[in-house]
């Protein structure tokens, strides 16, 4: 199987963020800091360290902090030049040098599967990776170089999953596994979008980053709005994972072990960034100091 390189990530970005209102009435749930940096700059950080230089963004209304993020700043650059303020000034750059970016936006919000379905024009016949953005992968931790790893051996698509307590695992896409000679791989022989614990067929979640053949698109073209009323990208992986690896089928799990932080509700975000903030140098010793006062303080 050749080595294909993966250059492009997709980004869903529509969502409405409800579960975070009112914060995110006019500001993209995307844009919420985590310490000090929009959540979406970690993740587009991480497709950049796995050797990924092109990123589109699928969006929706609402979305224009989004691009003036990744877009320059003149005036603000202005006064942080002026002021000689060089630490901040290469702060306000990060974001707009990572990689190129792009927008599409999705119209309707008719799902996750829809969303990556607009992505099809700009990605073309290549395969490319897909991060959700309510996931958070430390960068200590990468795995999208680990699933490419995989995709050049077994071909096909590729997902990250996670052993979570089977109570939870209606909150995500679930696959039946088989084994394979290496023990962090497994074969996907079918997903399931959010099943009853009593009816999934693993205690793995399907964790936010895919890597995905083009085959994906005619399938998705096909695929019937499914659980949700939605048209759910994993109703387009278990037809992939059932198809032939010369028409691009084929679906692998990279059985992934590492930090994951959660940024899609309220309180794993908070979670999220107390965890991160506690292990930066500039932050963590006076924030734990202070932690654990306000834990021995506690009524
Ligand atoms: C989506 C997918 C689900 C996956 C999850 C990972 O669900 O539909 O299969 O497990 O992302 O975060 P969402 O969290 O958008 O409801």
């Amino acid at each position: 199987m050749s080595a294909d390189q993966v250059r492009k990530a997709v980004v869903p970005a529509a969502g409405l963020g409800t579960r975070f209102l009112p914060a995110t009435k006019a500001t993209p749930k995307e844009m919420l800091p985590v310490v000090d940096k929009p959540a979406i700059q970690y993740v587009v950080e991480e497709a950049v360290a796995a050797g990924i230089d092109d990123v589109l963004f699928i969006t929706g209304r609402s979305k224009r902090p989004l691009e003036d993020h990744f877009d320059r700043n003149l005036e603000l650059e202005e006064v942080l030049r002026a002021k000689k303020d060089d630490h901040r000034l290469a702060l306000v750059g990060e974001s707009t040098d990572l990689a190129r970016i792009h927008y599409v936006r999705q119209g309707d919000p008719l799902g996750l599967g829809h969303a990556v379905l607009c992505a099809q024009h700009h990605v073309g016949n290549e395969p490319f990776a897909v991060l959700l953005g309510d996931d958070l992968i430390d960068p200590r931790d990468p795995v999208l170089p680990r699933m490419i790893e995989v995709r050049n051996r077994f071909g096909g698509s590729v997902l990250c999953l996670m052993q979570v307590p089977r109570a939870n695992i209606a909150l995500y896409g679930c696959p039946a596994v088989a084994v394979t000679e290496d023990p962090g791989v497994v074969q996907v022989t079918d997903v399931i979008e959010k099943p009853d614990p009593q009816e999934a067929p693993s205690d793995y979640a399907v964790i936010g980053r895919y890597l995905l053949d083009p085959a994906v698109f005619e399938i998705l073209k096909r695929t019937q709005p499914g659980r949700g009323g939605e048209i759910q990208l994993t109703d387009a992986l278990r037809v992939l994972a059932t198809m032939p690896a010369e028409a691009g089928g084929g679906v692998h799990g990279v059985l992934f072990t590492g930090r994951r932080y959660d940024t899609g509700d309220r309180l794993s975000y908070l979670q999220s960034v107390i965890t991160l903030a506690t292990e930066r140098d500039d932050l963590g010793p006076d924030l734990i100091a202070w932690l654990r006062q306000f834990v021995a303080d506690l009524p």
